[in-house]
């Protein structure tokens, strides 16, 4: 019988036997291979009997996700006081949903909205298909040899402030509050001067997707979205929604998502009706049960993590600094006293055109099953989330003496210019026929083999001999 084939099952499973340690998202995965990463005795068992509860049942016996009245209520009103919020909405289906929810709810056609430009798409789709009239402010450069950018906060305010004066106010503002690369707005001054200059801005939506983790470090928590959320609504009278996209950085399974709304009584109903119409009619509840399970454990050890993932970052930074002469650190840094960056991102440059950082993707995972996920030209960058562990980043530390050793070999053998006299043979394989021979005069045409199989999968032999 023909064996049956199952493309998606198979290589997935296939990827997930590689994979050491991810440095992107979702920390569950690394769990596997990790266990330190986890200080609370029982959770890995709690996590892993919540995957069983794939259940189809609701009230009287459970209850429903978009008009709970007993265990799901009972739950949201727990994280109400994690968060400090007025409601706090569970979402299963993503925080692509979560912003849909959060506009559908906060914005009319009637609104004038202004936006950042650097937000997820599926704030663009969502204020798309409102029909709502938006003014996106560009963001800019903040480092543009690894391609940082960050929002234009001075521009959003003058902006803000241009239309108070001009008796055309905005009355909704929309931004990314971390970025994934690494910057994030200093919610404290930015929404203080906000506030200060806006008071028609009746309604702010905060994407916080990749800060999940920031409510719960005593650092961060200070300039974050969910921080001050409560501080700017109650001094101001704003109406401020924050979302988390939960499994970015929290040890939930996704798409886990959370929203929490500051503000009055009628946009607290109108978003219930918008989580009614916009989420699935069939919401997971292994990813509900973690989700509660992942916020009660970032609560309890939240600050732990941070202050792990720090330590991390100053070993990866300081072992590079120290061992490494093949890679260095690119500092993050911000544009405006309104930004500030995020200590668990480290973008790391590798000095050699011998490879780039698509390359060094490839390598990483191939060779050692560590996965990486955003490159720009020769930098890579690690997310230090609360899956990475000492372990982990062992296992990175090495992989990248290796590379830097391979990178010096090859750099000395590859010292080549047009005109030289080579004094090895450098072989491609395949097809394995030489493209220089001892004594053999270096033209354009060799070296530019010889460079291009750096970054093709040909393999690069270089024998010395005559
Ligand atoms: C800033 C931001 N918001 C929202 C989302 C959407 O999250 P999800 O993929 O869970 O729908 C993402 C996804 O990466 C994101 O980066």
């Amino acid at each position: 019988m023909e064996k049956l084939r199952l493309p998606i099952y198979e290589s997935l499973r296939s990827i997930s036997k590689k994979l050491k340690g991810s440095f992107h998202a979702l920390p569950i995965q690394n769990i596997k291979n990790s266990r330190d990463v986890i200080l609370s005795p029982g959770f890995v068992k709690a996590l892993e009997q919540t995957k069983n509860l794939e259940l189809s049942i609701t009230g009287p016996f459970f209850d429903s996700l978009t008009d709970p009245s007993s265990f799901i209520d009972e739950s949201c009103s727990l994280l109400k006081n994690i968060y400090s919020s007025d409601s706090s909405l569970l979402v299963s289906c993503g925080s692509s949903i979560a912003n849909k929810i959060a506009i559908e709810a906060l914005c009319n056609t009637h609104d004038k909205v202004i936006c950042q430009n650097g937000v997820h798409q599926s704030i663009y789709f969502s204020l798309k298909s409102s029909n709502i009239n938006v003014n996106y402010i560009d963001d800019i450069a903040c480092k543009s040899d690894i391609g940082v950018t960050g929002a234009d906060a001075n521009s959003i305010i003058e902006n803000l402030k241009q239309a108070e004066e001009s008796g055309t106010p905005y009355s909704v503002l929309i931004v990314n509050s971390q970025t994934y690369d690494g910057i994030c707005f200093d919610f404290k001054l930015f929404l203080e001067a906000v506030c200060q200059i806006a008071p028609n801005l009746e309604k702010i939506i905060l994407d916080e997707a990749w800060g999940a983790w920031s409510a719960f470090d005593p650092l961060m928590k200070e300039t974050s979205a969910i921080h001050n959320a409560r501080i700017f609504s109650d001094a101001y009278n704003k109406n401020i929604v924050v979302i988390h996209s939960l499994h970015k950085t929290l040890f939930t399974f996704r798409q886990a998502s959370l929203i929490n709304f500051y503000g009055n009584s009628e946009y607290a109903d109108r978003l219930i009706g918008s989580h009614f119409r916009n989420h699935t009619t069939s919401p997971s509840y292994p990813i509900l049960c973690s989700s509660e399970l992942a916020i009660f454990h970032a609560n309890e050890f939240g600050k732990e993590y941070s202050e792990r993932s720090r330590k991390l970052v100053d070993k990866v930074r300081n072992f590079i600094n120290e061992n490494l002469s093949g890679f260095e650190i690119e500092e993050n840094k911000t544009n405006s006293k309104y930004l500030t960056t995020d200590p668990t991102k480290l973008w790391i440059t590798c000095k050699s055109h011998l490879f780039n950082g698509e390359k060094i993707r490839e390598h990483l995972f191939n060779n050692y099953g560590i996965y990486i996920s955003r490159y720009f030209k020769n930098s890579f960058l690690l997310n230090f989330h609360y899956g990475v562990n000492d372990e982990i980043v062992e296992h990175l530390i090495n992989s990248l003496l290796l590379m830097d050793r391979r990178i010096h070999t090859k750099n000395e053998k590859l010292d080549l210019s047009i005109g030289d006299v080579s004094e090895s043979f450098f072989i491609l394989y395949p097809p394995g026929i030489p493209v220089l021979k001892p004594g053999q005069r270096v033209c354009e045409n060799a070296l530019s083999k010889i460079n291009q199989s750096l970054f093709d999968n040909t393999s690069l032999l270089v024998v010395d001999g005559n």
